[in-house]
């Protein structure tokens, strides 16, 4: 979910309006607005299942827009199906306190009975509801403020928030929360702007306050910003933050979505990755999170990948190049898993945790327990300040720019190149390496902007293949060694944002089950690039073909094998084997943006879906 709130002196409504805008990629399925004007002394709320355009739509219709005061969220449905009830933001029963929350109150069910037992009613399913009112009851009780009432009712919770949370009758105050959300703070003159990331405000402010997990906050508008511990009131200095985010990164250029927007950047964002780390002439790698700690990972018996979703593939492809490059044993785990089997890990472990927002709760449950476990983590994350990157014991940003559309793109390869720069560091360390070897690696990797601009040429003609299978239910996807993962990610986005069935498989692997669904409706993508088991590769398409399949390869320029088998081949530049994945992957995210653009889905925010995960 994504929360954002203003107190200041300006119209509260079309900042929060726009902050939300921002927000969506957090969540979709529902929004709503909260609004006071101190002159009137009106409350006014406006909540609708659906998008912040739809919320819009109605708003302006229900509620008087003016007043000073504002809060919103975009919600990603836990508890309660996305219905208007459902929406926040939520009010107590007094009809006094209004919060927004992005997370989850455990032991919500608890507190619901015990304050139902004492006279409460709720209109929603909603754990927020049961929190507003519990922190209405310690009022009553306790007879304290709200800042003091807010702590007393969190320290009852158990669970994972961002929260903000104001008065009607005080309205010249917001009291804000974090505990596994992440919240900001953004500190005008005389205003506050209060968001989940700082791309609400920051034409606003360039100055923000990042809660740390287990602190409060009270926002005033005249006396600024009070930070406390949740659980022990001590009081905190804030650090404020000067923001390097600009507008133009976060807005999309003349691209009709982000997604496409974002598959472009790609070059410029692996450029930005290896600046100042590539230093290709004096043959070295400088990442100080890397060289700080080389003992930790040449000591290392085996590097642990935790990671989900897309993240999760490019912790595939970096098994196969730590393990051929560094000869280093990796294994890659899904976090939602590791952390709940008991996972053996030891004290001369590296675990490495890839994500993109920095804040997936099950990435960051698993680096907690390999922490717990002795290891030493290292978090590789593109959202600087993210809270895992404050939880690693060291890390290297991907540095791709904010990614606004939810299927990831360019947070994907720029994983991939830091990874690829470790590796490559640790077997020079290491003498896993020849030194041609190395330096060759070094020059190549500096080519792949370059490469991926040519692959990005071959958009329109991935435009008619799209065109051309747009309609089918299905599709596989095959690859081999260093392109196996890139097989799985081509997938998920065809998945994620056209909703065709499709999967993911190791070309071999097919004879063993999926060549049972191949026939004329079928089509097969197959990276069949000249390095990497080429041969081989070429009889799994004769495979396919024999048995009437449609097929899509994705060669190598010049290729004239597969042409020959394929119905389409989309061509990518040659490159050395261990960098394919930067390039296969290019042409699979056009073709799966394309197909969906065609069906005419949401490309940038795909049903159900959200770009930052904070909940288990
Ligand atoms: C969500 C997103 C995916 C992303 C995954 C992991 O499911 O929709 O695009 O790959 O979370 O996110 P992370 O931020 O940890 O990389």
């Amino acid at each position: 979910c994504g929360i954002v709130g203003y107190i200041g002196y300006r119209e509260a409504y079309p900042i929060v309006l726009k902050g939300l805008k921002r927000l969506e990629y957090r969540g979709y399925d529902s929004a709503g607005i909260a609004l006071f004007n101190d002159e009137d002394k009106e409350l006014k709320i406006s909540k609708t299942k659906g998008k912040v355009a739809d919320l819009q739509a109605r708003l302006e219709n229900e509620i008087d827009t003016s007043g000073t005061l504002g809060l919103g969220h975009t919600r990603w449905a836990t508890h309660g199906v996305p219905n208007d009830v459902n929406s926040h933001p939520h009010v107590s029963n007094s009809g006094n306190l209004v919060i927004i929350h992005n997370g989850i109150i455990e032991n919500y069910e608890t507190l619901k009975k015990e304050l139902t037992s004492r006279g409460y009613t709720f209109t929603s399913d909603t754990d927020t509801e049961v929190l507003v009112n519990l922190i209405e009851d310690v009022i009553k009780k306790e007879k304290v403020k709200l800042g003091k009432a807010v702590q007393i009712a969190l320290n009852q919770t158990v669970g994972a928030y961002a929260i903000a949370v104001f008065d009607k009758n005080k309205p010249n105050e917001i009291v804000v929360a974090r505990l596994g959300s992440p919240l900001a703070i953004g500190v005008g003159k005389e205003e506050y702007f209060i968001a989940s990331d700082a791309s609400p405000f920051i034409e606003f402010t360039n100055n923000a306050i990042y809660l740390e997990d287990g602190e409060m906050a009270v926002v005033r508008r005249e006396k600024g910003v009070k930070v406390r511990k949740i659980k022990d009131d001590s009081l905190v200095d804030p650090y404020i933050q000067e923001l390097q985010l600009n507008l133009d990164q976060i807005e999309k250029n003349g691209f009709d979505h982000f997604m496409l927007k974002e598959i472009y950047e790609q070059p410029s964002a692996i450029t930005d990755t290896y600046r100042g780390r590539l230093l290709v002439d004096d043959g070295i790698i400088r990442m100080a999170g890397v060289d700080d700690n080389l003992e930790r990972f040449l000591n290392a018996k085996r590097i642990v990948i935790v990671a989900c979703g897309t993240s999760w593939h490019a912790g595939l492809v970096a098994e196969y190049i730590f393990e051929d490059l560094a000869r280093i044993p990796v294994e890659v785990e899904y976090a939602s898993e590791f952390r709940y089997r008991n996972p053996i890990i030891n004290s001369d472990d590296v675990v490495i945790a890839i994500s993109q927002s920095g804040e997936t709760a099950d990435t960051m449950a698993a680096i907690k327990l390999a922490k717990e476990k002795g290891a030493f983590v290292f978090g590789v994350c593109n959202v600087v300040g993210s809270s895992i990157s404050r939880e690693t014991n060291a890390g290297a940003y991907t540095h791709a720019g904010p990614e606004i559309g939810v299927a990831s793109t360019k947070a994907f390869t720029t994983q991939i190149t830091v990874l690829t720069l470790i590796a490559l560091k640790l077997a020079k360390a290491k003498g896993s390496i020849s030194n041609t070897d190395f330096h060759m690696h070094l020059r190549e990797l500096e080519t792949i902007p370059g490469k991926i601009e040519i692959a990005l040429n071959s958009n329109e003609h991935i435009k008619k293949i799209a065109f051309k299978y747009k309609d089918v239910r299905n599709c596989l996807y095959l690859g081999r060694g260093f392109n196996f993962p890139v097989a799985l990610e081509g997938a998920l986005k065809l998945k994620e944002i056209s909703y065709i069935h499709a999967e993911g498989y190791p070309a071999a692997e097919m004879k063993h089950g999926p060549i049972a669904l191949i026939d004329e409706e079928m089509p097969v993508v197959v990276i069949a690039t000249r390095k990497g088991h080429y041969e081989k590769v070429v009889s799994n398409i004769q495979e396919i073909k024999s048995r009437q399949g449609k097929i899509i390869g994705i060669v190598t320029e010049g290729d004239t094998s597969v042409r020959d088998l394929a119905d389409f081949v989309i061509e990518v530049p040659d490159t050395i084997e261990a960098l394919t994945p930067l390039v296969t992957t290019i042409p699979l995210q056009l073709l799966s943006y394309h197909i969906a653009v065609m069906l005419g889905k949401n490309v940038d925010q795909p049903r159900n879906l959200a770009k930052s995960v904070t909940v288990e």
